[in-house]
């Protein structure tokens, strides 16, 4: 194991000067809602690897949170992003005409499946420049339309500005003090498809979470006309990187068209080629109403968006709703080049195969490792959960697990309460993935041999 030290209240790994006084500077002069675990400072990045700002070099295995499908630096985005910026920056095409902006939509058209939407021309794309920028457009689009009630779920992040925020039910520290968190926003429990049977007693599984929201929410509470609604994550992000069962889309697609319902999906984490499909939700052979998506989609640069019907998006009137930076020339360049990688780097077939081989053997490790409840996900976006011997999370304990590999050169983050996430560049080299998850595996079994014995001592106490 590499040295550490632990200062300012994080791990750093040696040498360490220049990160802990940038850190110390950032302490002086930055917001502290950021949520940092350790200490990395980032220099530069090629590719799956990067180099702290004292020389350090890690693997990646978060891709700035699950965003850099074409990974760090890569040629083609840097080229594209090079020739825009000299040619301009910036038009506004809230006012003006951008052809990157009209190319990315093409493409956008041309490779997300819209309900009822037969042909590219039948769906319209709309810019923002975040995530949280695409739910809320999403939501005021549904909304555009007559309806205001939206059904969300549990477990689900969406975003942080006041509108995504309502439908945001991932941790309670993310929506406290905010008292004008717009209403009409009713949630449900996310069917997850390996849940605990501790959860499952403590009622977070509902069962059929479909037929739950038939029977519960649009008998009981809102009227089945007035929901505008349904928005979910193909695969739960920030909730845990939970998969849901597999009846369930298909289950909620039926729901949805029962009532005249839209059902929108976050594809902010799960799309742009993450779980081995253009979007998360292709696996379930169910086409959505409006698809949200960011992250992944700028290879790096700042933009979201989001695609619907043009029955549905035509209804706006121009006012309706913009941004100044939308789909600025630059992050669309960027895209266009992000979406050539993937596609001529055959980078869904190679998402799905890594994914495929580390699921078989995280799970065959599983046995052994009691700590591990659960092993989830798909293509890159997989997760380990970790409980106790009573199906306690064990979320200290996951993050020593995070502190370690970050010790012994890889990069990862947390995700839910005590899930490790795991979701490296798409470009990421086979023996690069499989040193990663050495590194991952190495960790666990020395967190789990230093605490399961005291941890099984105390649930017997
Ligand atoms: C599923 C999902 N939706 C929305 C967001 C919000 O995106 P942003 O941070 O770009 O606003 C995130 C960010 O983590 C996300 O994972």
């Amino acid at each position: 194991m590499s040295t550490t030290i632990k200062e300012l209240g994080f791990v750093f790994r040696e040498p360490s000067t220049r990160s802990r006084s940038l850190v110390a500077r950032d302490h002086e002069t930055l917001s502290p809602s950021y949520t940092r675990s350790y200490g990395f400072v980032m220099s530069h990045g090629k590719g799956s690897t990067v180099w702290d700002v004292d020389g350090n070099q890690y693997l990646d295995f978060a891709a700035g949170i699950a965003v850099l499908a074409t990974g760090h630096a890569h040629p083609r985005v840097v080229e594209a992003v090079t020739q825009q910026i000299q040619k301009y920056g910036h038009i506004g095409a809230t006012d003006f005409f951008c052809p990157q902006q009209i190319a990315l939509a093409e493409r956008l058209q041309q490779i997300t499946p819209i309900h009822n939407a037969a042909n590219p021309s039948d769906k319209l794309v709309y810019f923002g420049n975040s995530g949280t920028e695409a739910i809320e457009a999403a939501l005021k689009l549904a909304r555009y339309q007559g309806r205001q009630y939206v059904i969300g779920f549990y477990g689900s992040f969406h975003g942080r500005s006041m509108g995504s925020l309502s439908v945001t039910a991932s941790k309670y520290v993310q929506r406290a003090h905010y008292t004008h968190i717009p209403g009409g926003v009713e949630h449900v429990p996310y069917p997850g498809k390996h849940f605990t049977e501790r959860a499952k007693q403590d009622s977070y599984d509902w069962g059929d979470a479909v037929q739950y929201i038939e029977d519960v929410v649009l008998k009981r509470k809102l009227p089945a006309y007035e929901v505008a609604a349904v928005l979910v994550e193909p695969i739960q992000g920030e909730g845990g990187y939970l998969t849901p069962r597999d009846d369930f889309f298909p289950k909620l697609r039926a729901m949805c068209d029962r009532h005249g319902i839209l059902l929108i999906v976050d594809e902010i984490q799960s799309g742009i080629g993450r779980t081995g499909k253009w979007w998360g939700v292709e696996h379930y052979g169910v086409e959505p109403d409006i698809v949200c998506t960011a992250k992944g989609l700028g290879g790096g640069l700042p933009i979201g968006g989001i695609i619907a019907h043009r029955d549905v998006m035509g209804k706006w009137v121009p006012g309706a709703h913009a941004s100044t930076f939308g789909g600025n020339p630059v992050a669309c360049a960027a895209a266009l080049a992000t979406l050539d990688v993937i596609e001529e780097e055959g980078l869904l077939d190679h998402a799905a195969s890594l994914g495929a081989y580390a699921l078989e053997r995280l799970s065959a490790f599983k046995s052994a490792h009691p700590s591990i409840q659960r092993v989830d996900g798909r293509g890159l976006m997989l997760g380990i959960e970790f409980t106790g011997p009573n199906s306690e999370p064990l979320a200290k304990f996951r993050d020593e697990i995070v502190d370690l590999c970050f010790a012994n050169g890889l990069i990862t983050l947390a995700a839910g309460t005590s899930t490790l996430r795991i979701a490296p560049p798409l470009v990421i080299r086979r023996d690069e993935f499989e040193l990663g998850l050495d590194i991952i595996e190495r960790a666990i079994s020395e967190i789990e041999e230093a605490h399961w014995d005291s941890l099984a001592q105390q649930g017997q106490a």
